[in-house]
């Protein structure tokens, strides 16, 4: 089971301005929305998950590692972040190498791959219907 832990997270760019004050969640796989208005800190908060910038004081914890204690490359395999703008992010000509490039770039061999993005296109197309019936319903 997946989960993402923050305990008591500080962090700002500039001394003179925290962004985040002391922050306590807890994430399961249930999936959540983060709002707020812009410079609000989301932005930053991601890339603390991510591994991209490091807490000031505070801990983040993705399915019981540190992130303070291992690489941003060692925790993609953990955890992955899409662009609000696909064409940021997209750049192969083919979906399933798309799908694939990530597996493959976390050191799995073709054939997992391929399992990899037939699993996550599937998860996906529920998704998208559970949506659709949403959609239908509200
Ligand atoms: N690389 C940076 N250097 C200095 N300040 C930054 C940097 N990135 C964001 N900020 C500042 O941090 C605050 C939070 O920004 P951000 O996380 O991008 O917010 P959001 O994604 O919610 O719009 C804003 O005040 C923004 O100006
Ligand atoms: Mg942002």
């Amino acid at each position: 089971m997946n989960n993402i832990e923050i305990r008591n997270l500080h962090f700002y760019y500039d001394k003179e301005e925290e962004i985040l004050k002391g922050l306590n969640l807890n994430f399961d796989e249930r999936s959540t929305a983060i709002i707020g208005q812009n410079g609000a800190g989301k932005t930053t908060f991601v890339k603390l998950l991510k591994g991209l910038l490091r807490p000031k004081s505070g801990d983040i914890i993705i399915n019981g590692i540190n992130t303070k204690s291992v690489s941003a490359a060692k925790l993609s395999k953990h955890i992955g972040m899409v662009f609000q703008n696909p064409d940021d992010q997209i750049f192969k000509n083919k979906v399933i190498d798309e799908v694939m490039f990530g597996p493959l770039n976390i050191g799995q061999s073709r054939e997992e791959a391929k399992k990899t993005q037939n699993l996550l296109l599937r998860k996906l197309a529920y998704l998208m219907r559970l949506i659709k019936i949403h959609m239908i319903l509200a």
